[in-house]
């Protein structure tokens, strides 16, 4: 039994979907990130946890160049997406949000319908011909983002005009709907009830057979529930990575050993 749990593991090698070498982020004088080197698998759930202020929002927003609408944040190191370098010249930093979507901590609807919330990726990225591709679009997201039974009968009303949770499910139909490649989620969870988060933790299960999804938390039991991969942030560090189990299980650092076990947080 156990030789046989030590080649399954041996047999493991992630397909890498994003390669993050020595980032470092500074807000002004503020070192908020330091030396992060990390890969993520592709059509895995990875989980970021650690106290609050440790950078796990800041290194989530390198992914996909959200700090660059940060003035004070300042980007060095290297993060490949598909082994290209993200922060080329070159690169449109909205067609890498298009691939590299993201849900935030708290939610932000756009001031439109709720139709036009999940319509506006789609449309900009010419994903539909006609209207009817369109609505089949808009519904199949909000089914994914179990919103569609609360909403269809008023899809033409403000998305503000929803409940904090319901808000939260629109902003995850909005992200789902250009079919990104990576999907980025800072607590997408915190402001739903346990049926929503229950429902969106069988989503991002499902999201992992084609996507690479990135997931924070504060909650160990959604981090363990859901991902494969776990990162412990601490101070701007990322002091431990690796398989779920072992982490929270078997975690090599004392620093992870006492956040896991409730001693800091
Ligand atoms: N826009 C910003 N301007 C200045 N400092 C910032 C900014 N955003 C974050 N910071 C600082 O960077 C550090 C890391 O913050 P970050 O939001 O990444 O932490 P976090 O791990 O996501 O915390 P939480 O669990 O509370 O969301 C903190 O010291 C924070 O105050
Ligand atoms: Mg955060």
């Amino acid at each position: 039994m156990n030789d046989m749990r030590l080649f399954e593991r041996a047999a493991t090698v992630d397909e890498v979907k994003i390669r993050a070498k020595d980032v470092n982020v500074h807000y002004g004088i503020a070192h908020a990130l330091k030396d992060v080197s990390v890969d993520i698998g592709d059509r895995l759930v990875t989980a970021f946890i650690g106290p609050s202020g440790c950078g796990k929002s800041t290194f989530l927003r390198c992914l996909n160049r959200m700090n660059d609408t940060i003035a004070a944040a300042r980007v060095t190191g290297a993060i490949e997406l598909d082994g290209q370098d993200i922060y080329d010249r070159r690169v449109d930093p909205v067609q890498l949000r298009a691939k590299v979507g993201m849900v935030f901590q708290k939610p932000n609807p756009f001031p439109k319908s709720i139709y036009e919330n999940v319509a506006y990726g789609p449309r900009i990225h010419g994903l539909a011909r006609t209207r009817a591709e369109l609505d089949e679009i808009v519904e199949k997201a909000l089914r994914r983002a179990a919103l569609w039974n609360e909403a269809k009968d008023r899809l033409q009303s403000p998305g503000t005009g929803l409940s904090g949770g319901q808000q939260q499910r629109l902003c995850i139909a909005r992200a789902i709907a250009t079919e990104p490649e990576v999907l980025l989620m800072d607590e997408p969870a915190s402001a739903l009830d346990p049926i929503a988060t229950a429902q969106i933790e069988e989503l991002i299960d499902e999201l992992r057979q084609t996507y690479s999804v990135v997931i924070v938390t504060h909650s160990m039991q959604q981090a363990a529930r859901v991902s494969q991969r776990t990162a412990f942030f601490h101070l701007g560090h990322l002091v431990e990575y690796g398989e779920t189990g072992d982490i929270f299980t078997n975690p090599r650092d004392p620093r992870t050993e006492s956040y896991i076990s409730g001693r800091i947080g």
